[in-house]
């Protein structure tokens, strides 16, 4: 039956999604780059969404933007990214460029009215997530939405996860996080705009950002992380001897303090392998390995009751999700309370009591159960709260709004400050906002900084 049930979301999800008729006012997506993850992140979960057309795509090179539009069944191809903008018959773009252009394709397509599906991170720095998210064209009450891309919280089995740590019994609170991400090495060329310093790559820019998102979701936007330590592992050199870009983390970990006394550690690898004791060192470490991403949260050891004048009964829980970041696929939560029994300072007992869950949907009798499906990936979820945003409807409730994209902008910085590494370089493009002289009303200004600067 698990097996079953496991085929039949794989397959709605990943082979043959149902593909209702499309509504009159289905809202009209264009790409902005024919990007590879496009496919997974919304051309995919469109097709199953009655309100989402991806009408269609732009790239640098126009032919190769009309062969990706001829593989997706893509209808219209522009020639740039700004010819996209001004179709009018586009609602909506999806951003999927290199981290260093997020902040100025972003801000251009607000400018021009779209709203906007904006791939994580958001932009390359704390300062530009500042001018993006709180700038006036972002601010306005009838702005268009923007949304940063970060698919995973729009999953029932995230917010089942939240929902365990938000409703502790025995008044306990939690105390120390953990999140992991690793991509088995050999996924990535080594010319990827992940492995770029001036694209804004690197694997807390990339892979990595989802646990520090993880572990900042878990102890809640309250709590402001402190780096204390920040590890970085740099670029491979190549064979031929050729030295890579020395700013770029291909892996890190990084250990965190709240000024509550909460601690967190996440860690991610962009090119993770080895671990393959019976193998020689240099066999082990040039084979891929596989770990599942996972994120832990443990409560601080809690007096339940003293049994006698001697013994006292103590318990702390851990909780665990599996598979954060494609649970469609398989995920579960682990909730393990460790019971002790104490005299004094000696243990006299101890043991575990586990309970599992899953959640590949609302909880039941919940109304969203009724819109949401088992076979729903995290984009297809997230798909259908920025359709709901943009509609004015309710929705799940979940949403990422600006500022929880600065503050995870903001501590991406910090970790790259404590790991002696630079932050992200800044766009040399910005909008200004000045006075239309015929009409008095606000209207944006491009301008880039360094041709401001060399005048
Ligand atoms: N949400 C997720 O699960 C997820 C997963 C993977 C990636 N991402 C994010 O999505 C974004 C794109 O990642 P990807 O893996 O799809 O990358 P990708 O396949 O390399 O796509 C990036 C696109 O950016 C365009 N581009 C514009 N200027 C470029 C330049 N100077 N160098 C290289 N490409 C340039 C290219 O578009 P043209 O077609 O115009 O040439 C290319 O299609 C990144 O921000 C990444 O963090 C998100």
């Amino acid at each position: 039956m698990l097996f079953f049930d496991f085929l039949k979301r794989f397959y709605y999800a990943a082979v043959s999604s149902p593909t209702p008729r499309k509504r009159d006012d289905a809202i009209r997506i264009g790409l902005l780059g024919a990007s590879s993850i496009a496919p997974l992140a919304i051309i995919l979960p469109a097709l199953s969404h009655p309100e989402v057309i991806v009408a269609a795509v732009a790239a640098r090179d126009p032919e190769r933007a009309r062969q990706y539009a001829e593989k997706y069944s893509i209808p219209i191809v522009h020639n740039t990214y700004q010819e996209l903008l001004s179709d009018p018959a586009i609602d909506a773009v999806y951003i999927a460029l290199p981290n260093s252009l997020h902040f100025e394709w972003a801000l251009r397509s607000i400018q021009a009215r779209k709203h906007v599906l904006l791939e994580k991170p958001s932009c390359s720095n704390a300062d530009e997530a500042r001018s993006l998210f709180r700038h006036p064209l972002v601010t306005a009450p009838n702005a268009p939405v923007l949304l940063e891309a970060f698919h995973y919280q729009f999953h029932p089995a995230w917010q089942a996860f939240l929902y365990q740590i938000n409703h502790l019994p025995w008044g306990a609170t939690v105390e120390h996080v953990y999140s992991q991400q690793y991509l088995p090495k050999g996924c990535l060329e080594m010319d990827d705009i992940r492995f770029h310093y001036g694209l804004s790559g690197g694997c807390l820019m990339d892979l990595a950002t989802y646990p520090l998102s993880c572990v900042r979701q878990v102890l809640g936007r309250g709590e402001h992380l402190n780096p204390i330590e920040a590890l970085h592992r740099p670029l491979p050199v190549a064979s031929d001897g050729y030295q890579p870009e020395p700013q770029i983390d291909a892996a890190i970990k990084a250990t965190y303090a709240t000024d509550s006394d909460k601690t967190a550690e996440i860690r991610g690898d962009l090119l993770f392998g080895g671990g393959f004791s019976f193998l020689p060192a240099a066999w082990s470490h040039s084979l891929p390995s596989f770990r599942w991403p996972k994120t832990e949260a443990r409560t601080g050891e809690m007096l339940l009751n003293g049994l006698n004048d001697e013994v006292r009964h103590f318990v702390r829980r851990k909780i665990t999700l599996w598979n954060h970041l494609i649970p469609t696929v398989y995920h579960r939560i682990d909730i393990c309370d460790t019971h002790t029994l104490r005299r004094g300072e000696e243990v006299v007992k101890t043991w575990d009591v586990m309970e599992y869950a899953k959640a590949y949907n609302w909880p039941a009798g919940d109304v969203r159960a009724q819109t949401y499906q088992e076979w729903w990936t995290t984009w297809r979820c997230q798909l259908e709260e920025f359709v709901n945003r943009i509609k004015g409807r309710a929705g799940s409730g979940v949403w990422i709004d600006g500022e929880e994209s600065i503050a995870q902008m903001e501590a991406i910085d910090d970790t790259y400050a404590q790991a002696g590494l630079l932050t992200r370089p800044t766009s040399a493009f910005e909008v200004a906002i000045d006075r239309d002289p015929g009409t008095n009303s606000l209207r944006p200004a491009y301008y880039y900084k360094l041709s401001i600067e060399s005048k």
